[in-house]
């Protein structure tokens, strides 16, 4: 049986990855792929989800989104973790196919409706699609089926500033938004994709398998890997997206606890999760009716990266 998934991205090299793990992945179908900005502007990252079905051979819709936080202008773009073009400098073409379609936002609701209780979302980039989703029909809590979030940070402080997560911090107030909602939300932070590694040996053995997406995803990744070189003297990459992609179809690979997550908008703490755990006692407990979420505290990272090494082998095009 095929899950019904909805894809919300801001590609981006490990997007990238985690799109094609989704879009290969036997039981899940992916109906369509809506886009964010994020780690490129909004019609860049738009032109590379249309690159990326061309590349994985997928016949699956974009649908282009949110090009500013609900409620705060653009800060910088990482082109220096990305590349100019957010695909690490391989300066592809611009896509033929691409299309005018209804705004990320109206399609995911219209699906919400088609399908009740039956769309999951995986978000990996900032949650402005989906709280301008919650924004516009708030009772669609009650129907989408779930939504995994790489996003935010319980104890491993941040990667965008000393406390942030890069994709919370670019809209914490969506954030916010999503977090406080109804709906079932499994949040994969940095407590664990800071823990999932993609070496440089996983990507020549990507490359090396007869498809072409192994090719591509190492072309794309070299930028991506330098940079991680550069900055932490790390031999490959932190497998942030498709971490999270892989906590959706194999939840037994992580730990979770429960708990309410908050979100911080002020000028310091911007975009810091800050986290209430159910099963703790705390002495300032919190007033608010929002519902606990699953936070992975825990990977077996192996397990991940061979997880998606078999994906890309048995079924990447
Ligand atoms: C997240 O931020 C983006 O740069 C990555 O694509 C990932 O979604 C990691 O903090
Ligand atoms: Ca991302």
């Amino acid at each position: 049986m095929s899950i019904k998934v909805i894809f919300d991205t801001d590609p981006g090299i490990d997007d990238a990855f985690a799109l094609f793990y989704a879009l290969s992945h036997p039981e899940v179908e992916v109906i369509g792929i809506t886009t964010v900005f994020g780690n490129v502007p909004i019609d860049i990252s738009t032109n590379n989800a249309y690159i990326l079905i061309e590349k994985s051979e997928s016949n699956i819709q974009v649908f282009k989104g949110a090009s500013k936080p609900l409620l705060r202008p653009n800060g910088n773009f990482p082109y220096f973790i990305h590349g100019d073009d957010g695909l690490g400098n391989i300066n592809h073409a611009r896509p033929e196919n691409i299309k005018d379609n209804i705004e990320a936002s109206d399609f995911i609701i219209d699906r919400a409706y088609r399908y009740p209780r039956e769309i999951n979302i995986i978000a990996v980039g900032p949650l402005t699609n989906i709280a301008n989703v919650i924004n516009k029909d708030p009772k669609i809590v009650e129907i989408i089926k779930s939504i995994t979030i790489m996003g935010g940070s319980w104890f491993a402080g941040g990667n965008i500033s000393p406390v942030a997560e890069a994709n919370i911090y670019n809209d914490p107030e969506a954030a916010e938004i999503v977090f406080k909602s109804k709906i079932p939300i499994t949040m994969i932070g940095l407590d664990v994709t800071h823990k999932v590694f993609l070496t440089a040996s996983h990507i020549k053995y990507l490359a090396s398998l007869k498809n072409n997406s192994g090719k591509f995803l190492q072309d794309i990744s070299s930028f991506y890997v330098k940079f991680y070189k550069e900055t932490k003297n790390m031999n490959g990459c932190y497998f942030h997206d498709a971490t999270a992609a892989i906590a959706f179809t194999n939840p037994e690979f992580f730990i979770f606890k429960k708990g309410k997550v908050f979100v911080s908008q002020d000028r310091l703490t911007r975009g810091q999760t800050v986290i209430f755990e159910s099963e703790k006692f705390h002495e300032t407990p919190i007033d608010d009716e929002r519902k606990n979420i699953n936070i992975a505290k825990k990977v077996q990272s192996k397990k991940v990266i061979n997880k998606f090494l078999e994906i890309a082998e048995k079924y990447m095009k």
